[in-house]
């Protein structure tokens, strides 16, 4: 297979990184093992801690038997619900602290004889190697007062009930009056989809180490939001939040799944707390899917009105998603029919079910992904309908401006993404007809699908630090799951300051840093670039003061707008000086300056800013497929995608990160789901042998094109693209599986039962 990275434009005429595909800085690290991940760090007293899961879905613990887990050789101790010291209990979620968000369930752990989900961790066994603690994790034998269990999402679908909306997501809508103008429409389309529940699958199992010194506790874990997990450490524990410290220097991958805090986390926390030793509590992959939630299920009805020209007239989007008793929040299933199609009349409704099972939570662009399943899937079956190439559809519904709120797009280049992708992808060889292009024996189809995710921006602190010998120090405590945080982060920085990239030093993933962004909501890149530039920005104030307090200076009675920052330092045409001899004139061995920012308004802004604007990374997904025809076997042999995520700051992370999303939708698409039994809520196949990811052989080459337009309201231009990658692509997967076989799937995933 042949690399190909795309080409991009420096962002900005001075740029000398931004722009440049750099390699990852974690890459020698990762690649020669050097990495520490959070099971990995040694302490001399280590104990291994191993769950015991609840096996009912809901009922009460009558009895614990913990004397043959005691009795093995090695065990320290087996906390129970009868032993165990009390955290105090989640805060509740609130949306006027968004750290409350960190609570993965309100359940108290070990303080409580509830059970309320199968899978639940009712003890902890903590002992001297992790083989015994799993060995006597599985002696502990529990009896149970059983009660009545809700746990069959399609069941309880039918009674689901409108959510109450979300302020930073977006939910419900109406304009016009959608069901009448559907009637009325000459061509339409009516479909009813589902998707199945799916689930983490990080290359890092969650995991933690947990060390308490008195009442300070030091925690190793792939936190992907290390602020709101520490506060709510610092909650559960009752101890001030400095005396908890977070280090997160690497995350395997977390897509959501490391966002809140989950029961191994608290356990392990715990657990070290109990014996006065330091914990690790490392979780299989089936203890994953027991205490780390995933995503909802969904049933979605979407239905499509056109007239003959195929100008769409009615637009209705509404969903059903599951939370749990115990927490989890409705998906914004319908969050992206909001942007994508000017109808005039618009109906879109989300609707919820509260089930006994583990509570869902954020996961690979959580509502986009799934609702683009459903709506593009829609559109394209609306142009089979009309008989009309479905990229011509797509453009002729292309809005001018919000289709429900009338808000201004900051950036919209829908029509310039596919134009280069049907380009690039050679669509025009594609014949329209279903079913009659062929390779070989193999039915071959192409399909489209728009990508959309909302662009959004969290607050985050910023110190950099300038060494007299021109190092430069960027601190914030971001998180580095991956993408090449540190790398980018370093671009900007060294682009800011005219510096050489090696100079730059970036330090992320300690909770004594300065609070970062969330690596969530693809918010985190574009949100420390902000901070990045700002501090910067004071920095060279400094230097430029430092400078023209000095007698001789070629920058006496200089203004910073005059002066470029480069070859390390500060120049104008008749000259300039580096910022080394600028320190050391002045006897300075550092300077350091500061970017501030607060969470209080965020929400606010977030809310009032979208009733004005329309800010979102966007994307042209192009599929093909070869489909066997006896066994209806689908097999993704062609990806191209071409995305406007504004500017790109390294085409090689960026190119990686969006790859990967294409990948989760190929999953998504074809072969992952959670299979959960209806009568007792137990997840049937918690293991990667049956829970099935795509592999190296399910994954053709994915070419990556951006348009690299920079977004004029952003810090560089940003828009982000941790999340876009996924979305539409399983979509263009259904809407080339219809291409190829005639045969239009409603329900994810597409196996090969749905197709015969
Ligand atoms: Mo994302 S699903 O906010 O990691």
């Amino acid at each position: 297979m042949s690399i190909k990275y795309a080409e991009t434009e420096p962002a900005t005429g001075t740029s000398k990184y931004v722009g440049q595909g750099v390699d990852r800085r974690d890459g020698p690290a990762k690649t020669t093992g050097q990495a520490r991940f959070a099971a990995e760090f040694p302490y001399p007293d280590l104990a291994y801690a191993a769950l015991v899961h609840a096996t009912i879905a809901r009922g009460r613990i009558t009895a614990l038997d913990t004397a043959a887990a005691r009795a093995v050789r090695g065990v320290i101790d087996v906390l129970t619900h009868e032993n165990a010291p009390a955290m105090k209990p989640a805060p509740k979620m609130s949306f006027l602290d968004l750290s409350s968000i960190a609570s993965g369930t309100s359940v108290n752990y070990l303080a409580t004889d509830e059970v309320h989900w199968n899978g639940q961790p009712i003890a902890v066994v903590v002992a001297e190697t992790p083989e015994t603690a799993r060995y006597a994790a599985s002696l502990v034998r529990p009896s149970y007062q059983e009660l009545p269990a809700t746990v069959d999402f399609a069941a309880e679908e039918p009674n689901a009930v409108p959510e109450r909306g979300i302020p930073i997501m977006e939910s419900g809508a109406d304009k016009g009056d959608a069901r009448a103008a559907l009637a009325a429409a000459p061509v339409s389309v009516d479909l009813r989809f589902s998707t199945p529940p799916y689930n983490h699958n990080a290359i890092e199992p969650h995991a933690t180490t947990a060390v308490w010194d008195g009442d300070h506790l030091t925690l190793h874990e792939g936190a992907q939001n290390i602020p709101w997990l520490r506060k709510h450490l610092a909650q559960r524990f009752g101890v001030p939040e400095t005396s908890v410290r977070i280090l997160s220097p690497y995350v395997g991958g977390a897509f959501g799944g490391k966002s809140r805090a989950w029961a191994g986390t608290l356990l392990a926390a715990l657990a070290a707390r109990a014996t006065g030793r330091a914990v690790r509590l490392a979780l299989t992959r089936a203890g994953v899917y027991h205490t780390v939630g995933g995503r909802t299920p969904s049933t979605q009805r979407v239905a499509l009105g056109a007239d003959a020209t195929g100008r769409l007239t009615a637009l209705i989007h509404t969903s059903v998603s599951r939370t749990a008793r115990i927490g989890g929040m409705p998906e914004p299933i319908t969050a992206a029919s909001h942007h994508l199609y000017a109808a005039p009349n618009i109906h879109l409704a989300q609707n919820v079910v509260q089930l006994d099972l583990l509570p869902n939570t954020f996961m690979r662009a959580p509502g986009e992904s799934i609702g683009t399943f459903a709506v593009e899937s829609a559109m394209d079956e609306l142009a089979w309908q009309l008989g009309m190439d479905p990229i011509e559809l797509r453009m002729r519904n292309e809005p001018e401006r919000g289709p429900v709120g009338g808000q201004r797009f900051t950036h919209r280049m829908l029509k310039e993404a596919y134009a280069l992708g049907a380009e690039r992808f050679g669509w025009s060889e594609r014949d329209p007809r279903p079913g009659v292009m062929r390779d070989g024996r193999w039915l071959v189809g192409m399909g489209v699908a728009t990508a959309f995710h909302p662009s959004m921006r969290m607050p985050a602190q910023v110190t950099v630090r300038l060494g007299a010998d021109g190092t430069l120090v960027v601190r914030s405590g971001m998180h580095e799951m991956g993408m090449g945080t540190a790398t980018v982060q370093a671009q900007i920085a060294a682009d800011e300051m005219g510096v050489p990239l090696e100079s730059v030093r970036v330090e992320y993933g300690d909770s004594d840093l300065p609070p970062g962004p969330g690596a969530i909501g693809s918010v985190q890149t574009a949100s420390a670039a902000a901070g990045v530039i700002d501090a910067c920005a004071k920095l060279k104030k400094s230097v430029l003061a430092l400078a023209r307090r000095a007698p001789g200076s070629p920058l006496r009675g200089r203004k910073l707008e005059d002066l470029v920052a480069r070859d390390g330092g500060l120049h104008h045409a008749g000259g300039g000086q580096t910022y080394a001899e600028i320190l050391t004139a002045a006897g300075r061995d550092h300077l350091e300056a500061e970017s501030k920012a607060g969470m209080l308004g965020f929400v606010a802004r977030t809310v009032l800013e979208r009733r004005r604007k329309v800010r979102a990374a966007t994307g042209a997904q192009f599929c093909e497929v070869r489909v066997d025809p006896d066994t209806m076997e689908v097999r993704v042999s062609r990806w191209l995608g071409v995305f406007d995520v504004g500017t790109v700051i390294n085409a090689k992370t960026a190119t990686s990160q969006l790859r990967g999303g294409i990948v989760m939708g190929i999953g998504m698409a074809l072969s992952e789901q959670t299979l959960i039994d209806g009568r007792d809520g137990r997840i049937v196949n918690p293991s990667l042998s049956e829970y099935h990811v795509p592999v190296h052989a399910d994954v053709p080459h994915i070419d990556v094109h951006y348009l690299n337009e920079p977004d004029p309201t952003t810090p560089l231009g940003l828009l982000g693209i941790g999340e876009v990658g996924i979305t539409g692509v399983a979509a263009a997967v259904a809407n080339a599986v219809r291409h190829a076989t005639g045969k239009r799937v409603l329900d994810l995933p597409i196996t090969l039962d749905k197709l015969l």
